[in-house]
């Protein structure tokens, strides 16, 4: 297989993980705090994290260590960067989940990803998950060297599209029947930020 190689200067893998945090909200490492596996079990069981994302359902143990693992690889492998989300005055209490997924750090004139996010009921309605997509998204920017991130959501997902249209990404059509979820082809909006865009 033929690699483009990376012009100088851009990053050819992720850096080695930190913790990213507005003062507000912290996105860390899944799997650091001793119960984080039953917090990703609890909110990806939540019933519009399970019809709006892409998590088995029903989400068991298995799942949340599967998932770790994934997590480890692809920041090791430079194909995803997920982080954690919590309150940065709780940081052992997981609420969420944000990642780049998909990331390629090879095309010209710089990278690419799509971006993905939950939060459980007890992180909604204070803004902690538009704080850390606007977070994610400059960590995807500045430092990784994106110069687009892609974002989905099944057509209707309002409170979803409004977290990314506040960070800057805009909707730029429709996929008809465009992703399966469990046996269904659902009509699925597709958007996007441009480096340029980004709402810090
Ligand atoms: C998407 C998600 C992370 C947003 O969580 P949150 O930040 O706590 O969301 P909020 O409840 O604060 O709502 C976010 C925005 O949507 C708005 N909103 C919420 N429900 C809405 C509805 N039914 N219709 C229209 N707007 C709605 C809120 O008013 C808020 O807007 P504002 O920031 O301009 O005030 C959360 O809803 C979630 O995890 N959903 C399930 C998983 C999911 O859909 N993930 C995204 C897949 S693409």
């Amino acid at each position: 297989m033929t690699t483009t190689p990376t012009a100088p200067g851009r990053p050819t893998a992720l850096p080695p993980r930190r913790d990213l945090t507005d003062g507000v909200v912290l996105l860390r490492e899944p799997g650091a705090a001793p119960l984080d596996v039953d917090a990703i079990v609890h909110g990806a069981s939540t019933p519009d994290v399970a019809h709006f994302t892409r998590v088995p359902s029903p989400y068991t143990r298995a799942d949340a260590e599967q998932f770790l693992t994934s997590v480890r690889t692809g920041w090791s492998d430079g194909t995803a960067a997920v982080f954690a989300v919590c309150a940065a005055d709780e940081p052992d209490a997981l609420l969420g989940m944000v990642g780049l997924h998909d990331v390629d750090l090879t095309g010209e004139p710089g990278g690419v990803a799509e971006i993905g996010y939950w939060l459980a009921p007890a992180g909604r309605g204070r803004g902690l998950m538009t704080r850390a997509v606007r977070l994610l998204s400059t960590f995807g920017v500045d430092e990784l060297g994106l110069t687009r991130i892609t974002w989905f959501a099944i057509v209707g997902n309002e409170p979803s599209r409004r977290v990314a249209e506040a960070c800057g990404y805009r909707v730029e059509g429709l996929l008809r029947r465009g992703d399966a979820r469990r046996g269904e082809r659902l009509d699925h909006w597709v958007g996007g930020l441009l480096a340029e865009e980004l709402l810090r």
